[in-house]
């Protein structure tokens, strides 16, 4: 058996003893996954591939898991796409994107070379190159025969090989385009720009953003599109040197601008978080099937705030958000199909809760929205989640425009919404995703997003909004999440 057999052989075999899956969202059939990688539509479905490693619930040889859907809540597992088979991704084939080219869907991914894994990184021995893999069906992928197709003789001698990774390719123009992200000599992260007329040739062109060298970062998955008349650069922020020792905080930020693709500049015009959370990471984006941008993330947890080993996976991908631009602000809504998933259970209109009056009732797994009157409110709590000692709670202060995110689940420190907003606004509407092991919340029509996740066995399933003082709500509406038999459909 191949490598890819052995994954496929081994998936099949164990995967009935997963347990504790969320209802709603994407998960690995076993084992562990990280970033989404190949995000596409290609002949007539959504394709996503990420980072995983089927044998264990902890990160190892990465290989590309694979699953296709229609309406991103019934997923179809695909054949392991990718294993690390060959000497040039011998120690994993990182994280990349996928292009249809000619009928054919080309995953551009990393080959990461590094012989001590398991032991301290010598950085002398890490190789990074970028390599092809092409397939006629979507399925089944054969790697390129000259593979790597970017690697030393390609990069420009002032970048480090051994942090040289996750390449989103796109086309402008009959002109390929690939983002990548890098280390500098300096040891700091840069995002660079390679062309190519035919995706199997390449040249540098030019690096488009550079971080800051007292930010001590490396810029991974980076991502570069248009969303009308301006361009959209993301990329995830992960502190390098000095190594950090305490919990780090990995985030994903969104620079929107002007990208000259001929000249190789970006013109930077601002900056945001692409989600205020402490557990969303690596996200990538793809051209929907109506041209929108949609975008999907990793929600991770790490080390102690792991799932238990006898869930047998571990990793969730955030909802897909389709991206719009108000200003220079990234709008973010979440894409599902509401009335098909979700079955309204509760509806308030004009209810008005004052101090210490609560409305409670159980809910494990759906969709809460809150229309609030904000010129006329004071603060109040969501408790999501809630048992009698423990809850996830979203403490919402309308006058001041914040909103405080803490849980007693999975140790996530305290989640701050600053400048939500303001007196003046007509109308604040928080929308809450609570699904097992995750609660995504997007204010103002996605204006601002945040995204949580825990894997505690012991949730309450109470939801519960709280008064402080008086707060008007225009409208309170709970849409359970119908019960499907999820995944099963497209399953192969
Ligand atoms: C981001 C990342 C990528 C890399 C992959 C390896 O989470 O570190 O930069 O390609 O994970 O699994």
């Amino acid at each position: 058996m191949n490598k890819l057999e052995k994954a496929n052989d081994f998936i099949l075999k164990h995967k009935e003893k997963v347990t504790n899956r969320p209802y709603y969202h994407f998960t690995p059939e076993i084992g562990w996954m990280n970033d989404p990688n190949g995000f596409s539509f290609y002949r007539g479905k959504y394709h996503l591939f990420y980072q995983y490693y089927p044998y264990d619930v902890v990160w190892n040889d990465m290989h590309w898991g694979h699953a296709t859907t229609q309406d991103f809540i019934q997923w179809g597992y695909q054949p392991v796409a990718l294993a690390n088979d060959k000497i040039y991704d011998a120690n994993g084939c990182f994280s990349g994107s996928a292009i249809e080219k000619e009928g054919k869907l080309y995953l551009m991914y990393t080959g990461h070379i590094d012989p001590n894994i398991g032991f301290d990184r010598d950085e002398a021995q890490v190789v990074e190159r970028q390599c092809l893999a092409f397939s006629e069906d979507g399925i089944c992928f054969e790697k390129y025969e000259h593979n790597p197709v970017i690697g030393e003789k390609e990069l420009p001698n002032e970048y480090l090989i051994c942090d040289f990774r996750d390449p989103k390719v796109t086309k402008v123009e009959d002109v390929y385009y690939c983002v990548l992200s890098v280390r500098n000599k300096q040891r700091r992260g840069e995002i660079i720009l390679f062309k190519s007329s035919n995706l199997l040739d390449w040249t540098f062109h030019a690096s488009i953003y550079q971080s800051k060298f007292e930010e001590n970062t490396l810029l991974e998955c980076p991502d570069l599109f248009r969303i009308g008349n301006k361009d959209v650069l993301i990329f995830s922020e992960m502190p390098c040197d000095p190594e950090f020792q305490k919990e780090v905080d990995h985030k994903t930020v969104y620079v929107v601008g002007e990208m000259d693709y001929q000249r190789g500049i970006f013109k930077a015009e601002s900056k945001g978080l692409l989600d205020y959370g402490h557990t969303f990471y690596a996200p990538q984006s793809t051209e929907g099937k109506n041209g929108e941008r949609l975008l999907i993330g990793w929600m991770h947890r790490w080390h102690q705030t792991a799932p238990p080993r006898d869930y047998g996976f571990n990793g969730m991908m955030s909802l897909p958000r389709r991206l719009a631009l108000k200003d220079h602000q990234l709008i973010q809504q979440p894409v599902l199909d509401l009335n098909h998933y979700f079955h309204p259970s509760i509806v308030h209109e004009g209810t008005i809760l004052n101090a210490n009056e609560r409305l409670e009732w159980t809910g494990e797994a759906g969709y809460l929205r809150l229309d609030i009157d904000p010129s006329d409110s004071k603060p109040f709590t969501v408790e999501l989640h809630k048992s009698e000692t423990k809850s996830t709670r979203i403490e919402v202060d309308v006058e001041s425009g914040r909103i405080f995110m803490t849980s007693d689940y999975g140790n996530p420190g305290q989640i701050n919404l600053e400048d939500c907003f303001a007196a003046e606004d007509e109308n604040l509407t928080l929308e809450f995703f609570i699904d097992l092991h995750s609660v995504e919340l997007f204010v103002n029509a996605g204006e601002k997003v945040a995204s949580f996740a825990a894997y505690d066995r012991d949730k309450g399933s109470q939801v519960s909004i709280l008064g402080k003082g008086q707060t008007v709500f225009r409208r309170i509406k709970w849409a359970e999440f119908k019960p499907i038999k999820a995944r099963s459909a497209e399953h192969e």
